[in-house]
């Protein structure tokens, strides 16, 4: 249902494609076997969504090859109304219906509720979802950004579960590791989609003491596993965790996906999972 690595949509706007360049990028990654491609409502200005569709439009034949995933459950800031977040039936059907059309297809394999909304009723997303399954437009659901007990509110009440929590995942911010929501998606057997691997790109970039430290353990580490760039790395790092962890990529460059597919041939030890945990801490396991 969802490939080993996943192309995040949310910077397509930023990449400046034409429709043809971006149907070119989605066919070099889908020759990958990087079929699943993440957006959500929310992405880009204009909307990441419509880009996909436009590029989509050009070859049709495409939508069978890819799993599409897209989210809903945030509204945007407008004058005079605060951004929010939105789990209500109307608002959950109203935002794939706009989605669909977008994207310019009939149905999304997968729909995430976007952040864990505190005013959510299970019940009636439960409600949606299943109108939604019914009249063929979704066909499977889940969450993002959500702890376990969230989670687990939400899936008690859906017929057929949740098949995965997209949550951020990559050696910068480690809290997640202590938060227990990993061992709680290998308790009900659902793998993790992993956003921002690279931190956004802050990896390569920041001058942080932190960052510093990272960076240098990435490159001693990429010459010990066979690795070409630290990116590589953190991939292996991600994927080396028990919850098998579905790294989300960020970049639009072809060639960088390329290369962080190849990531999936590499091992990791303990001892060296653990020399990118130490960097991260800035000190060694107590
Ligand atoms: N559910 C959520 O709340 C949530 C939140 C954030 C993101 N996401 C999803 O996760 C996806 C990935 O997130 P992300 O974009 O933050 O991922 P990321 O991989 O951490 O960051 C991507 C950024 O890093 C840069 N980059 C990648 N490789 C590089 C390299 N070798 N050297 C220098 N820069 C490099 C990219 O620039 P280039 O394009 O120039 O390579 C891009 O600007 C998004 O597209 C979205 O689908 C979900």
């Amino acid at each position: 249902m969802l490939s080993s690595f996943i192309q995040g949509y949310w910077r397509l706007a930023e990449w400046k494609m034409s429709p043809q360049q971006c149907l070119s990028f989605i066919k070099s990654h889908v020759e990958l076997g990087i079929t699943t491609v993440d957006h959500a409502h929310i992405y880009g200005d204009p909307s990441c969504e419509s880009l996909f569709g436009d590029a989509l439009k050009i070859d049709r034949s495409l939508r069978d090859r890819i799993e599409i995933v897209s989210k809903c459950g945030i509204t945007l800031a407008i004058p005079g109304k605060a951004a929010h977040y939105n789990s209500s039936k109307q608002s959950i059907l109203t935002s794939v219906e706009a989605s669909l059309r977008r994207l310019g297809t009939d149905y999304l394999d997968i729909l995430l509720i976007h952040r864990p909304d505190f005013l959510m009723d299970a019940e009636e997303i439960a409600d949606a979802f299943s109108q939604l399954k019914q009249q063929g437009m979704v066909k499977y659901f889940g969450a993002s950004n959500f702890t376990s007990a969230q989670l687990s509110l939400l899936g008690s009440r859906l017929d057929q579960g949740v098949v995965t929590n997209q949550i951020e995942l990559n050696p910068i911010s480690l809290d997640v590791l202590e938060s227990g929501v990993l061992e709680y998606l290998q308790e009900i057997q659902i793998r993790p989609m992993a956003w921002s691997c690279l931190g956004g790109g802050a990896i390569f970039t920041s001058k942080s003491e932190k960052m510093q430290r990272l960076r240098s353990v990435l490159q001693e580490l990429a010459g010990e596993i066979g690795a070409t760039s630290i990116d590589q790395v953190i991939y292996a790092w991600l994927m080396r965790m028990p919850s098998k962890p579905l790294p989300i990529l960020g970049s639009g460059k072809a060639q960088r996906t390329q290369s962080a597919a190849r990531s999936v041939a590499l091992s990791m030890s303990h001892e060296q999972w653990y020399r990118v945990w130490s960097a991260s801490k800035g000190h060694g396991v107590p």
